[in-house]
């Protein structure tokens, strides 16, 4: 199958997964799942559920039982999303093409949101076998957690907020990127590799190289897409690092620099993939495709 065509299976896929999961919007609180849904749904590369697949593919592991896993990170990165978008933090009016959860809605909806999203995530996770043990399940529960928590995520997000205004060394800058982007991205692939029996020890250290290249990648691409791409194109308004003042690569290397540092990170990224062979391929096409994105 063509990678175009393996992605747009893999997004339907997960579409119909996380129609699933998620409360029907006729439930009571209806406005809160009228807005998870509208949070969650209809939009979004859903590039962790394609990272997810793509390693779950080294396992053997058949699609099914890989949606749930997808669904899980899928709705942690939205929820970080919606909390991301809040006036509290980078005060954005658009997302996905459409109006932020907190303009269509208002801010304590949004909050709420972001809650109740993540703990769905941990609940489909637990409820949802991807891994054929015990042991193996709950270390892909673990993953998920320390990816999204103040080791992660939520922690990146902190030194985002913390180092507005401010420069980083790249050092810093570094750190920042693989903690509030490079986390669930990581988890996304490593979890994939927990599914089934699993892959072995040198297997998930291949994939752990490759997962935190191109989480750092993920982060550096946004950062050019946010300074060179206009909004149209993005579906979230261009231009909001400079205007806020927030230290990107971008800000600290220049365009043409960072650039170049992207196609470093992805051949990096794509060196341990070679001795994987054929069940590699669609980690390395996911890689070209995160470096070389247009939105
Ligand atoms: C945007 O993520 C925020 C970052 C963590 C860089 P995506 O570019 O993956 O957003 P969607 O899910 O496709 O909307
Ligand atoms: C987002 O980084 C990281 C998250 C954890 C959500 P950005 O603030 O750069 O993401 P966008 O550009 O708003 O999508
Ligand atoms: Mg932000
Ligand atoms: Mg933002
Ligand atoms: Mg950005």
């Amino acid at each position: 199958m063509k990678f175009t065509d393996w992605s747009t299976y893999i997004q339907q896929r997960t579409e119909t997964a996380l129609q699933a999961v998620l409360p029907a919007a006729d439930l009571v609180p209806d406005r809160l799942h009228e807005a998870m849904r509208y949070a969650v749904l209809g939009g979004g590369k859903r590039v962790r559920a394609l990272l997810v697949h793509a390693s779950g593919g080294l396992t053997h592991a058949r699609p099914e039982q890989l949606d749930r896993a997808a669904c899980a990170v899928e709705l942690i990165h939205a929820y970080s999303l919606v909390h991301d978008d809040m006036p509290c933090m980078d005060d954005d009016k658009l997302r996905r093409g459409k109006p932020t959860v907190h303009v269509e809605y208002d801010e304590a909806t949004a909050l709420l949101v972001g809650d109740a999203l993540q703990t769905l995530a941990f609940q489909v996770l637990a409820e949802s076998p991807v891994s054929a043990t015990a042991a193996g399940q709950l270390e892909a529960i673990r993953l998920l957690a320390v990816a999204a928590g103040s080791h992660g995520m939520a922690g990146g997000q902190a030194m985002d907020i913390a180092a507005t205004g401010h420069e980083m060394t790249r050092e810093e800058l570094e750190l920042m990127h693989l903690r509030k982007t490079g986390a669930l991205i990581r988890a996304a692939i490593l979890i994939g590799g927990q599914a089934g029996e699993g892959v072995n020890d040198e297997r998930r250290r291949r994939l752990d190289h490759y997962a935190k290249r191109i989480g750092l990648l993920y982060q550096v691409v946004d950062d050019i897409l946010d300074a060179g791409a206009d909004t149209a194109t993005l579906g979230k308004t261009a231009g909001k690092d400079a205007a806020h003042d927030k230290p990107t690569y971008v800000s600290l290397l220049g365009l043409t620099d960072a650039r170049r540092f992207t196609e470093e990170l992805l051949a990096e990224a794509r060196a341990p993939l070679a001795p994987l062979g054929e069940r590699g391929v669609r980690l390395a096409e996911l890689a070209d495709f995160i470096a070389h994105r247009a939105f």
